[in-house]
């Protein structure tokens, strides 16, 4: 009991640093002179008022066609948001994942089940249309993110704007992007490389409360977890019953959250404790002693999570990114490089 109180109040107190700090970053960006620019990271150059004079319809754009795919086909909700996340883990939120050809990580094996690609098209060519030129492929993906997240139910939060868009992409790299055999200290390294927390592990793993997954993500865990010729002891026997059912084929569909599937709350996080996470790495989140108290608080405190996957995902969303004035340019066409 003691242990728990003590995460609440170090989780509560994490909070507060980091919207404190969010909050600096932002106060300094405006204040700061020109010259001063120099000496910030990169995500200081980004700001939520970067498009007010060259393209004030960007943001009511974005979210007006999101809303109306998402209307048509509501698993694009989910489908849009992990798109975002494999753009950013990947050369950061600088729109390689969109990047259309052989050779590009979207062509990569890994990526074959990303989805939502043609929401992002359909926004940037109604935007090139009242703003050309203006608006880059990886800020549209960055808002069009927090747009999905409000229609699934999640919070709003702003986006800073000001990202520019690659000019790189490699199908190997696709590969960096975490599986779900993880372990948590493989899981920990790779979002510590990118500037993310344990923090942002356990909330944003929250993303998982919506969409899908194939079954050939988790097949593993049902029939011979790890060389042991028996199913993963950490899956709940009846979860595990119904889990052999669903998957005749690697690629049929599995809901990620088994109880409230298509709602944005925090039964994801209660559904560890009843041992029915999905994939490998969302159970180890409740056994790994360095996240469980922060599933613990989650479960618990709906509005911890909430609140904390506003600042988690604004600190996804300025992960590597690109701001300098030599660094990457504005797409025409988000699938590909300007000028070939
Ligand atoms: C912590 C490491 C993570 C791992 C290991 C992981 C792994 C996965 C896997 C294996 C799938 C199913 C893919 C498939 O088989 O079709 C998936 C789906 C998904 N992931 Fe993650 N993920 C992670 C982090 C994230 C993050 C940070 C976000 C967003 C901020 C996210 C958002 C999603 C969403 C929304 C889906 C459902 C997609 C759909 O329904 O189309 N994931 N993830
Ligand atoms: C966890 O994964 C890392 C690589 O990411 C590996 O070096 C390590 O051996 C793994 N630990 C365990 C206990 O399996
Ligand atoms: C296999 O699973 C067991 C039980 O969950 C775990 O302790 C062990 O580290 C795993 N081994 C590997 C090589 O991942």
């Amino acid at each position: 009991m003691k242990i728990f109180h003590l995460s609440v109040f170090l989780n509560l107190f994490v909070v507060v640093l980091e919207l404190c700090t969010a909050s600096g970053v932002a106060a300094t960006t405006q204040n700061l002179p020109k010259k001063s620019a120099k000496s910030l990271p990169p995500e200081g150059l980004l700001s939520t008022d970067h498009y007010h004079r060259t393209c004030s319809e960007a943001e009511g754009i974005i979210s007006q066609v999101v809303s109306a795919w998402v209307k048509k086909d509501s698993t694009l909700a989910a489908a849009i948001i992990r798109l975002h996340f494999h753009d950013c883990a990947v050369r950061g939120c600088d729109a390689s994942i969109l990047l259309n050809y052989p050779g590009s990580e979207r062509s990569a094996f890994e990526s074959r089940t990303l989805r939502g690609f043609q929401v992002i098209d359909d926004i940037k060519g109604q935007i090139e249309k009242k703003c050309p030129r203006t608006v880059s492929c990886a800020d549209i993906l960055t808002a069009a993110a927090r747009d999905a997240t409000i229609l699934a139910g999640g919070p709003f939060w702003e986006v800073p704007f000001g990202r520019k868009d690659g000019k790189v992409s490699i199908a190997r790299e696709a590969n960096l992007v975490p599986h779900g055999h993880e372990n948590i200290t493989g899981l920990l390294q790779f979002f510590q490389e990118r500037g993310l927390d344990i923090l942002d592990l356990v909330t944003l793993s929250g993303s998982h409360t919506i969409g899908r997954s194939t079954c050939s993500s988790f097949m593993d865990r049902l029939y011979n977890f790890n060389g042991t010729g028996k199913p993963d002891p950490s899956l709940n026997i009846f979860y595990l019953k119904m889990l052999k059912k669903r998957c005749k084929r690697e690629l049929d569909l599995v809901h990620l959250d088994v109880i409230t599937p298509r709602t944005f709350d925090t039964t994801y996080y209660t559904n560890l404790h009843k041992k029915v996470g999905l994939l490998s790495t969302d159970q180890s989140l409740f056994s790994d002693a360095r996240t469980a108290p922060f599933v613990e608080a989650f479960a618990s405190q709906p509005f911890l999570f909430t609140s904390q996957f506003a600042t988690s995902m604004v600190k996804l969303g300025n992960v590597q990114v690109l701001t300098r004035p030599n660094e990457g340019e504005i797409r025409v066409n988000c699938n590909f490089v300007n000028g070939v």
